[in-house]
C-alpha cells in the first residue's frame, strides 16, 4: 500500500519509543522507504543503530553532524518526504512545534516540510491532560496536522489513562489513509458485511460461514478514499476499520430495518452480507430439551434486502450486490442483477479454493448492468475491494451519480 511512498519517522524521547521500532518495520513491508530522525532523548532510550537497521537508512539525528548532513542533509530530508510521522511525539515536541521553534535536527525538519505531518503523541496522563497540552494539540490541529489521539490503559508511569502510543496497526492504517488519493471524497456510502442469525431457541439458531472480511475489507478500502462509510455487521470477530461507523445486527429482520432507515441517503450501497433466507417461524423461550424424537423446525422467508433497494432506488445511487453461487454462476449473477435492479454484481464462486466464507482472498467476476464483465483472479479481498471501488467510481463518472 505504500509502495513508491517516502516516509520520515521523526521519534522524541519517551518510553513508547521501542514501539517505533516496529512501526518502521511495517511501513517497510507496505513497501514505503523510511527515513528516521531522532531526538537527543530519544536516543536515550533506543540506540539509532536498531532504527538504521530496519529501515536500511541513516538516520538523523544530529543538526552539526557533518556525516549525516553529507549524506542526506535535513533540508533534502523535509523535502524528499511524502509523509512524517511523529511517534511517539512527547508533550515538549508537541509544545515545541505549536510555538515554532526549530533548535534540532527533528524541530527544523518540521518548519521546513511542506509534506502532511501525523502526530501520535504518548506520554503520562496527567501531561496529557493538562490544558496546555490541549491547547497546543488544537494549535497543531489547526495548522492541519492529523492527530492520531493515545490509547487508554495502563501506563509505564504506573498511572491508569489515556496516553499510550496508539497501536502501531492503527497508526500505519492513519498513514495509509492520508497517502492514498480521496476519490470518494464527500460519499456516503453503505455496505453490509457478516452472517445473520436466525434463532429457534435462545442458544441456537440457523447461520452461514460469513466471517465478514469481504464486507470489512470493502469498508475499510471505502473509508481509505475518504468515503463516510457506514458498516451495517452481522455477528463478526471482526474489529470495526479505522474511521468508519459501525452497527451492529444480529438477524435479517434487524439488519433490512438498520439498512433502510439510512439507504435513501447513501451514494452508493454493497450488499455483502450472507443474509439468511429463511428464519424459524417460531422462537421458543427457553433451551429445546433434547429428546429422542425428530425435531422439526418450520422456516419462513426472510425479506429480500436488496431486492427492496433495488425496488426504491433514488436516482443516481449506485447499487451493487453479490451473488454467492456454486453453478452456473455467471447466469444466476446476471439474474439477480436484472431482477433486483442492481448496477453491477459481484459473482462469487463458493465452489473456488480460497474464495468465498473465512478466507483472506476471493475469486469474483464483476459483473455490469451495461453487460460488461470482468473475471479476477484469486486475490486478497481487500484488493477485490479496491476492484469494486474502482468500477463504482466508474460509475459516479460516468453521470450516475
Ligand atoms: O464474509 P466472508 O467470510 O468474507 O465471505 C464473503 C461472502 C462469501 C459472504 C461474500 O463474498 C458473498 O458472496 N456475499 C453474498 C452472500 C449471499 O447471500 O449471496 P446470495 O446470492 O444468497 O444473495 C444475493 C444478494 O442478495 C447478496 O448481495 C445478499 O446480500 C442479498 N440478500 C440475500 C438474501 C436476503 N434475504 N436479502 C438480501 O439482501
Amino acid at each position: 500500500m505504500l509502495k513508491g511512498k517516502s516516509i520520515l519517522l521523526g521519534i522524541s524521547g519517551g518510553i513508547a519509543v521501542y514501539k517505533a521500532a516496529e512501526l518502521v518495520r511495517l511501513f517497510v513491508k507496505e513497501g514505503a522507504s523510511v527515513h528516521v530522525v531522532m531526538t537527543a532523548n530519544a536516543q536515550r532510550f533506543v540506540t539509532p543503530l536498531t532504527f538504521q537497521a530496519l529501515s536500511n537508512n541513516v538516520v538523523g539525528r544530529d543538526l552539526f553532524s557533518m556525516q549525516s548532513e553529507s549524506r542526506i542533509s535535513h533540508i533534502q530530508m523535509a523535502r524528499l518526504a511524502d509523509l512524517v510521522v511523529l511517534a511517539p511525539a512527547t508533550a515538549n515536541l508537541l509544545a515545541k512545534m505549536a510555538a515554532g521553534i526549530a533548535d534540532d535536527y527533528l524541530t527544523t525538519i518540521l518548519l521546513a516540510t511542506t509534506a502532511p505531518v501525523m502526530v501520535c503523541p504518548a506520554m503520562n496522563v496527567k501531561m496529557w491532560e493538562h490544558p496546555v497540552t490541549q491547547r497546543n494539540l488544537r494549535t497543531l490541529a489547526e495548522l492541519g496536522h492529523r492527530i492520531v489521539p493515545p490509547g487508554v490503559g495502563a501506563l509505564a508511569c504506573q498511572e491508569e489513562g489515556a496516553g499510550r502510543l496508539a497501536d502501531t496497526a492503527d497508526i500505519l492504517e492513519s498513514a495509509i489513509r492520508v497517502l492514498t488519493p480521496p476519490t470518494l471524497a464527500g460519499r456516503s456510502i453503505l455496505v453490509s458485511a457478516g452472517p445473520t442469525r436466525e434463532h429457534f431457541d435462545p442458544v441456537r439458531f440457523l447461520s452461514n460461514p460469513s466471517s465478514g472480511k469481504m464486507g470489512y475489507a470493502l469498508a475499510k478500502i471505502a473509508a481509505r478514499r475518504s468515503a463516510r462509510v457506514c458498516l451495517v455487521s452481522g455477528p463478526s470477530a471482526l474489529p470495526a476499520p479505522a474511521g468508519v461507523e459501525r452497527i451492529c445486527v444480529t438477524t435479517a429482520l434487524q439488519m433490512g430495518e438498520a439498512i433502510l432507515e439510512i439507504s435513501s441517503k447513501q451514494d452508493a450501497i454493497v450488499m455483502t452480507a450472507a443474509v439468511s433466507d429463511y428464519r424459524p417461524a417460531q422462537r421458543a423461550a427457553r433451551k429445546i430439551k433434547k429428546s429422542p424424537e425428530a425435531l422439526s423446525v418450520l422456516l419462513e422467508p426472510n425479506p429480500d434486502i436488496l431486492g427492496s433497494l433495488g425496488a426504491a432506488k433514488p436516482p443516481g445511487q449506485v447499487l451493487v450486490g453479490f451473488a454467492a453461487e456454486t453453478e452456473n454462476l455467471a447466469q444466476n449473477a446476471r439474474d439477480k442483477l436484472m431482477r433486483k435492479n442492481l448496477d453491477l454484481i459481484v459473482a462469487n464462486d463458493l465452489t473456488g479454493e480460497g474464495a468465498g466464507f473465512g478466507s483472506d482472498t476471493n475469486e469474483v467476476t464483476i459483473i455490469e448492468r451495461g453487460g460488461e464483465e470482468s473475471a479476477l483472479f484469486l486475490m486478497t479481498k481487500e484488493e477485490v475491494a479496491s476492484h469494486i471501488w474502482d468500477r463504482v467510481e466508474r460509475l459516479f463518472a460516468g453521470g450516475k451519480n
